[in-house]
């Protein structure tokens, strides 16, 4: 087939294109599917060998013309489309131009959001801390030693160690960031009153499922003062669930076992999905376990450089994904981190 016979024919008729509409027609006809320029470059398996290399690079040739042409001749037809609309003077130049799409928050964010307006407001402090932690952080100084059991429980990211900086991982909860806050306000000399958050990230060495994901987010809370008690926790925390929830509440409080609390306790809500009679969630039991909490433990309120015989405390550990979950009805935990736009559009911004 004489590719340069071929080419002179598909370049004059590009040219001779009458408007953009054709000039679409003949592109179909030329380089679609089954295209007479793509027929071209196929017939090559139909020669002998010999000739293949030379007649595959001509046809290629002849393709990458075409196609240069093709699209030499659309940006023509669009120039004159536009000189023509300029002409014709309804063009206004000052109209705006299309909105850029807004994206929305992230529902644990509005969460959190909400909660850090609300605990502020009762006079805690937001504290951080950093998401590779120290093992004396995470563990120790929370009353948690080398050998001691809680530390299986926390399967933890280790990192590599670094010759003379001790052991680091990615921390398993928001608590090193009591004694971290501790230390940091009576090196300085500061004496409690105290109430803090801290809602951050952590990472724990999960298999995904419904309920566990490696990454997710807590809400800590400590409070330390002369004679705080468990009434003070019981007053926060119902205050915290009755705004979060948007509901009236009652809750409950089980014994749980926290190294750096004595006493430590489970703390339940009456669920809201059937008010406490009995439902498939609360699995017929009428309550939802929703956050751990206790009394700080003196080891940790000492290596936070607090006097226990003056000061106690108490602290909690708020799941931020259980609260979002149970506020929004959300049955999987893998929707929090999954990226799919048609969850995350259902959250609007609450606007008190
Ligand atoms: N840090 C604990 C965890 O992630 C949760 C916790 C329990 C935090 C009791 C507390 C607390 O502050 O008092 O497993």
């Amino acid at each position: 087939m004489d590719t340069t016979a071929r080419r002179e024919q598909w370049l004059r008729e590009v040219a001779a294109a009458a408007d953009a509409a054709a000039l679409a027609a003949l592109e179909t006809r030329l380089l679609g599917p089954k295209g007479e320029v793509q027929e071209l470059v196929r017939s090559v398996t139909s020669l002998p060998k010999e000739e293949r290399p030379a007649f595959g690079k001509a046809a290629n040739g002849v393709k990458l013309d075409v196609e240069a042409a093709l699209q030499q001749r659309r940006e023509q037809f669009a120039q004159q489309a536009l000189a023509a609309e300029l002409a014709a003077g309804d063009f206004d130049p000052t109209e705006p131009g299309p909105r850029p799409a807004r994206g929305t928050l992230h529902p644990i964010t509005l969460v959190q959001n909400e909660l850090v307006d609300l605990f502020t407001s009762m006079g805690f402090q937001w504290e951080d801390g950093p998401e590779v932690e120290s093992e004396y952080f995470n563990f120790d100084a929370l009353n948690i030693p080398g050998d001691h059991p809680a530390r299986e429980s926390q399967d933890t990211f280790w990192l590599e160690p670094h010759p003379g900086l001790g052991r680091n991982l990615l921390r398993t909860h928001t608590s090193p960031v009591q004694v971290r806050t501790m230390q940091r306000l009576t090196r300085h000399g500061f004496h409690p009153p105290l109430k803090v958050i801290v809602p951050g990230r952590c990472f724990r060495s999960e298999t995904v499922d419904k309920t566990h994901e490696h990454t997710f987010y807590q809400m800590e809370g400590l409070v330390v003062d002369r004679d705080v008690s468990t009434a003070n926790l019981i007053h926060t925390m119902k205050t915290c669930l009755r705004v979060i929830l948007e509901r009236d509440v009652q809750v409950r409080l089980r014994p749980g076992f926290f190294p750096f609390v004595e006493p430590g306790f489970e703390l339940d809500v009456n669920c809201p999905f059937c008010g406490g009679k009995g439902c498939p969630v609360c699995k017929q039991s009428g309550w939802i376990e929703i956050l751990p909490c206790g009394m700080v433990h003196p080891h940790v309120l000492r290596e936070g450089g607090i006097d226990p015989e003056v000061h106690t405390g108490f602290a909690f550990g708020m799941g931020l994904q259980r609260v979002v979950m149970l506020r929004y009805g959300i049955d999987d935990i893998r929707q929090f981190m999954g990226g799919d736009l048609r969850f995350l559009r259902q959250f609007p911004e609450v606007t008190r």
